[in-house]
Parts: C-alpha cells; structure tokens; sequence
C-alpha cells in the first residue's frame, strides 16, 4: 500500500511516501528554525502560519521525489498530537482535503508512536517486546512495547523533558537554538568529567531534568567571569553526560527489570552521537540489541507517520472527517483516544 504522510505538530512541515510500511520513497522536511531562533524556542502562532504556507509545497515535493501522482496514493496518515494545536490543525485539514478530493482512506496518528516506528524504516527491525525510550523535545517515556498498538509506561519524566534540558541549557549558556544539536557538537570536543552536574533520581524509571537545569544556573552564578569559548565544550559535554547517563542507565534497567533484550530509542535526543554510542557499547556490554533508526529519522519527520498509518490501515483503521487534533495523547493510550 502506498501512503501519504503529512506532520505538522510543531516547528517542521512534513510529508513522505512510504510503501508498505517499510519503503521510504520521498522524505520531505522543512524547518521553522530559522523563523523561531530569534525567540528561543517555538512560537505557537508563527508556527501555523508557517505549516499554511509550506504544507503544499512540502506534499508536492514528496510526491515529485517519490517519482508518483497524488492518484497513486491508497490512505492518508497525519499526526493527529500530541502537539501545537493550531500546527496540527494544518496537516489534519490538508489531509482531510486530499482524503475527500480522491475518496481515499484517512488515519490520525500518535506523534509519538511515529517516532517508535521510525525504526521500521531502518532496515534492522526488532521483534515485539521491546522497551522503547521515546526521548524529545517533550517527552521522555520508557515503554514496554508488545505491538504498535500497545504501550505501557514504564518511566516518565516528572518535571522537563531531556531534550528540553537541552535547549534550555543552550538557552541559558547563550549557545543558540535549537540547543541539542548545538551541544552535541561543541561536547565533542569536551571532557565530560571535568564539570560533574547531578544525576537524579537514581533509584527510580522516572526523569527529573529540572535540577539539572538549576545546577546548570548555579553554576554559572558562582562563577565570577562568563564561560569561556576554551571552557565551553567541558561545561556542555559535562551538562550533556549527565543527561545521556540516566537516559542509558534506566532505559537498561527497565528492559533487565522486564527480561528484554531489546531496545529501541527514538525522538529527537535519539539524534544526539553521544547517546547513541554509550547505548550501543553499554547495551552490547549487558546482551541487549539496540535499535536506534538513523539520525534524519529520529527528529520529526512524516515517513514514520506513514509507517503507523500504513499499519492501521491495513488492519481496517479508518478515520471520519470529524478528526480533530488532541494536544495530549499519551502512547499507554492509543486505539482507545
Ligand atoms: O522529536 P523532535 O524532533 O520534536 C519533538 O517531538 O519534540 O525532538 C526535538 C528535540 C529538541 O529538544 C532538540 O534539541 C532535540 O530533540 N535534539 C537533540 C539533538 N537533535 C535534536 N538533542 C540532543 N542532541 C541532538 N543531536
Ligand atoms: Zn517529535
């Protein structure tokens, strides 16, 4: 089945043609970053205004790279939240269009279950259960995953999510936006003991992010002159290590604890180098199989939309054009929003 794609829930238009669930023809992405820089972080309304105006354009490329016609396409699966809503509301109304306009079948989408399924694309694909550690911009979930449609929630954070932890930071250390990828490469050339920051919550699954956030801040507040360009890299690498630490340690854990051998990371901190190599060598040293998709399919995109949407639909999943966009929709609940 060849399915159309469309994310919208925050700062990226979206679209993809993705056949069978497993076969990317088109991945098409375009960025707000540069609209949103300015303020440090997203802004709702610039945002929507943005999704209106790149949203065809963005379907037009995926079809022409995918080499097909609109006429080709067999079902829609948009990202339905958690999410901006006045984002969400974008795609959702395009693919209500196309949907109508052709009478094909329509699907809303868990973002976050996208994000889980991005690893359907990479080639190397676990087998059911797997824990998953879904890591973004504001989640950070550990879940026990039996199918795609059943997720229980194993950890969560309390507080900030890691890839907030991320931006915040930068934020504060007047590094730029979007601040995780900015940290991962300026971390490169640091070294993470120098500047220990705390770990919390050692003894539970559960993330708090928000201490080290104030650690961060007091930090700086101590110090009698600004961080230099030299210094830079150990603060962020160390701030960094702390995050990628509780990440690896519990996500292990939670799989020891449910005797899973398989993990599965994803989101947009699943992108981050330094995560990804201590889950491979931390993962290998404890026997378990870590599946992380590539770094372009970690970070919000539609071809892991259509991966869920091409399994609902072939499992009869079909949405009417009252679909309306929820901007909470936690993962333990899919099947039954
Ligand atoms: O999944 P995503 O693209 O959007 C959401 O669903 O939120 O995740 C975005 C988050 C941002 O906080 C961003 O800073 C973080 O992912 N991120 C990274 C990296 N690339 C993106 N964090 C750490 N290292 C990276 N390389
Ligand atoms: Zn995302």
């Amino acid at each position: 089945m060849l399915v159309l794609g469309i994310e919208s829930s925050c700062d990226e238009t979206a679209a993809a043609v993705v056949r069978d669930g497993r076969s990317m023809l088109s991945n098409v992405i375009s960025s707000q970053i540069n609209v949103h820089k300015k303020y440090g972080g997203v802004v709702p309304e610039l945002a929507s205004r943005k999704h209106i105006e790149a949203v065809v354009p963005v379907i037009e490329q995926a079809l022409d790279d995918a080499g097909v016609k609109l006429g080709d396409i067999q079902g829609i699966a948009v990202t339905r939240g958690p999410g901006l809503i006045g984002s969400l509301l974008v795609g959702l109304s395009m693919a209500k269009g196309i949907a109508f306009a052709r009478k094909i079948p329509l699907v809303g989408v868990n973002h976050l279950e996208g994000h889980v399924a991005a690893v359907y694309l990479s080639g190397d694909i676990p087998e059911f259960p797997f824990v998953a550690l879904v890591v973004s911009g504001g989640h950070t979930n550990i879940y026990l995953t039996e199918s795609l449609q059943s997720f229980r929630t194993l950890g969560q954070t309390r507080d900030d999510a890691a890839g907030e932890a991320f931006d915040k930071a930068a934020k504060l250390l007047g590094i730029g936006y979007p601040g995780g990828v900015i940290i991962d490469k300026l971390a490169e050339k640091g070294d993470p003991s120098l500047i220990p920051f705390p770990r919390s919550m050692k003894d539970s699954l559960d993330f708090s992010f928000s201490g080290l956030k104030t650690s961060l801040l007091n930090y700086l507040r101590r110090r009698e002159a600004p961080v230099t360009g030299e210094e830079m890299p150990h603060v962020v690498a160390g701030y960094q290590e702390a995050i990628v630490d509780v990440l690896v340690e519990k996500t292990l854990r939670a799989a020891e604890m449910n005797g899973i051998r398989r993990i599965v990371v994803a989101g947009g901190v699943a992108a981050n180098s330094r995560l990804r190599d201590r889950f491979r060598k931390e993962g290998g040293k404890r026997g378990m199989r870590i599946f992380i998709p590539p770094v372009v399919l970690c970070t919000d995109n539609a071809a892991m939309i259509a991966v869920v949407g091409n399994d609902l639909l072939s499992r009869g999943g079909r949405d009417g054009f009252d679909l309306n966009a929820v901007s909470r929709w936690p993962l333990d609940s899919v099947g039954s929003c």
